[in-house]
C-alpha cells in the first residue's frame, strides 16, 4: 500500500465574506468549511498527523480550531496556490509519503469517495499527477482542463488566461489533485510566477511534470458539487442548500418522513431512526441522535441531545439532554442542558426544565419551571407549579419522590424534599420537607366577608 499525505490550502482571507477571521472557518450546516474538507481527508484514510494545513494571516484561529494533531505551515504572503504548497515542502519531505493530496480548504463538498477513487486511478494509471475535474454547465471562473488530441491531460488554463476557444470548455479543475511526491517537489522547486497576476500557479506544475516525462491525468468526478467553493455569503448559502438537501435526501432514503423540507436542517452525521417524521422548521445539530417513530416539529431546535423512540416534540428547544421512549413535549417547551427526561414523561405547554431528572411517567402539563431537581416517577405537577432553585446567591436542588401530587401553583423552595405519595394542596409555598403520604397545605386560610362590597363600595360604578 502507498503512503499518502495531504496539504489543505487555507490561507485565503475571506475579504468578500466580510469576516474578520479566515474564510475556511465560515460554516456550512453549522460546521466550518475546513472541517468538511479535513473530515473527507481523514475519512479517506489519511491520519491527521499526515495532513498539513497552510494558514494565512488569521492562521492562529484556524490552528486553535483544528487542534495540534494536524501540521501547519504559514504562508506569510499570498502569492498563489503554488506558493501555498511550497510552504509544505519540508512537511512533504519529512512525511516520507509517496503521494500528496492537495485540496482547497474552502470547497467543503469534497467527499472521501472522490478522494479514494481518484487515488486509485492515480496509482493504476501510474500518473505523476491526477487532477480531479468536473464537467459543469457554467465553467466561468474555474481553470479549464485542456486535453490533447488523444484525450490526455495537457494543461490547465485559468479563466483570465484562456482563449475564447478554451473558455468554451466545460471540464474544470476542482482544485483537488494527487501528486507523486518526487515530481511535485521537483515542480515546486522550479515553479515560476510568469503570468499576468505574478502568482505561482499550482496548475502550472502539470506541464512541468509532463516535460520531465511524468504522466498527467484527470479524474472526472460525477459529483460536481465537489468543486463548489464559497467566496461570499450568498455562495455560502448556496453551499448550505446543497449540503442540506444532500443530508435530507439521504435521511429520507433511510426511511424517515420529511413531508416538507422547508426550514428543516439536519447536520451531517446525525442519525434519525426509521419511521420518524420531521416537520418544518426543525433543526437538529451537534451530537444528536433520534430514535424510531418519533415526530419532531414543527419548530424544534435540538442540539447535542439523545431522543429515544416514539418521542413527540412540537415547538421544543432542547440542548445537551436526553428524552426517553414514549415521552412527549410541547408546544413551547425549553429543555435546557443536563436534563434527563424519563420514559413516557408528558411535558405540556410553556414548560422549562433545566439540569433535572424526571422519572418515568411524570407529568408537567402546563406552565412549570423545574430547575436543578430530581423528580421521581409518576409525579404530577399541577398547572403553574415550579421549583424555586435560586435565592439570589446560590442554587439548590429539589427532590420530589415517586407518585407525589403537586397542586396547582405551588412553589417548592429548594433545598427541600417532597416525600413519596405526598399531596400538596394548590397554591402552597413549600419551604420544609413534606413527609411521605401526607397532605401539605401552605397558604393562608380563605376568609369570606359577606356583604363587604355593598358596604365599602370599592367599584367606581357604585359611587
Ligand atoms: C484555483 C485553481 C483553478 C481551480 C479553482 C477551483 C490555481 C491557479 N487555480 O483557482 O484552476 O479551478 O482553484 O476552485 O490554482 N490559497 C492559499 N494561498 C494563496 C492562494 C490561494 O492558501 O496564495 C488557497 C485559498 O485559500 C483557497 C485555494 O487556495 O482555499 C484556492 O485559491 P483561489 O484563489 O480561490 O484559487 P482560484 O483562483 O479559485
Ligand atoms: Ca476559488
Amino acid at each position: 500500500m502507498s503512503k499518502n499525505c495531504a496539504v489543505i490550502l487555507a490561507a485565503g482571507e475571506g475579504t468578500r465574506m466580510k469576516a474578520n477571521y479566515s474564510k475556511v472557518l465560515t460554516n456550512v450546516l453549522f460546521k466550518p468549511m475546513i472541517d468538511w474538507v479535513a473530515d473527507a481527508v481523514t475519512n479517506s484514510g489519511i491520519d491527521k498527523e499526515n495532513v498539513c494545513i497552510i494558514t494565512g494571516h488569521t492562521g492562529e484561529l484556524v490552528r486553535e480550531h483544528m487542534g495540534s494533531d494536524y501540521n501547519y505551515a504559514e504562508q506569510k504572503q499570498r502569492l498563489g496556490t503554488g506558493h501555498a504548497v511550497m510552504q509544505a515542502v519540508d512537511f512533504i519531505k519529512n512525511s516520507g509519503a509517496d503521494n500528496v493530496l492537495v485540496l482547497n480548504g474552502d470547497a467543503p463538498l469534497i467527499d472521501e469517495v472522490t478522494i479514494e477513487n481518484s487515488l486509485e486511478q492515480h496509482i493504476l494509471s501510474k500518473s505523476a499527477v491526477t487532477v480531479v475535474s468536473a464537467c459543469i454547465e457554467r465553467p466561468f471562473g474555474y481553470g479549464r482542463i485542456i486535453r490533447d488530441c488523444e484525450g490526455n491531460l495537457k494543461k490547465i488554463v485559468e479563466q483570465r488566461d484562456a482563449t475564447e476557444q478554451e473558455k468554451q470548455i466545460n471540464e474544470v479543475n476542482s482544485g483537488v489533485y494527487w501528486f507523486s511526491s518526487k515530481e511535485l517537489l521537483y515542480a515546486l522547486e522550479n515553479l515560476k510566477s510568469e503570468n499576468d497576476q505574478g502568482e505561482y500557479y499550482l496548475t502550472d506544475t502539470i506541464e512541468m511534470i509532463k516535460n520531465i516525462g511524468g504522466r498527467a491525468s484527470a479524474f472526472i468526478t460525477d459529483n460536481s458539487s465537489v468543486i463548489l467553493g464559497a467566496n461570499d455569503r450568498v455562495q455560502l448559502m448556496e453551499l448550505n442548500e446543497i449540503a442540506r438537501k444532500e443530508v435530507l435526501f439521504s435521511i429520507m432514503s433511510s426511511g424517515v418522513d420529511i413531508p416538507c423540507i422547508d426550514g428543516v436542517i439536519i447536520c451531517k452525521g446525525i442519525s434519525v431512526g426509521v419511521g420518524t417524521t420531521v416537520l418544518p422548521n426543525t433543526i437538529l445539530r451537534g451530537k444528536t441522535t433520534v430514535g424510531q417513530n418519533c415526530t419532531l416539529g414543527p419548530n424544534c431546535l435540538i442540539e447535542n441531545s439523545q431522543i429515544k423512540d416514539n418521542v413527540k416534540l412540537s415547538n421544543v428547544q432542547m440542548e445537551d439532554s436526553i428524552i426517553g421512549n414514549g415521552a412527549d413535549a410541547g408546544p413551547f417547551v425549553h429543555i435546557r442542558p443536563n436534563s434527563n427526561i424519563g420514559e413516557n414523561v408528558h411535558i405540556g405547554n410553556f414548560v422549562e426544565v433545566k439540569n433535572s431528572v424526571l422519572g418515568k411517567g411524570t407529568k408537567l402539563p402546563h406552565l412549570s419551571y423545574i430547575g436543578d431537581s430530581d423528580i421521581g416517577q409518576n409525579v404530577n405537577f399541577g398547572c403553574g407549579s415550579l421549583t424555586v432553585n435560586y435565592d439570589g446567591k446560590t442554587k439548590s436542588r429539589t427532590t420530589v419522590k415517586d407518585n407525589a401530587f403537586i397542586g396547582c401553583n405551588t412553589n417548592i423552595v429548594a433545598p427541600v424534599t417532597v416525600g413519596e405519595y405526598s399531596y400538596i394542596a394548590a397554591g402552597a409555598t413549600i419551604t420544609q420537607d413534606v413527609p411521605e403520604f401526607s397532605l401539605s397545605i401552605a397558604r393562608a386560610r380563605q376568609v369570606n366577608k359577606e356583604g363587604w362590597v355593598k358596604e365599602r363600595k370599592p367599584f367606581k360604578n357604585m359611587d
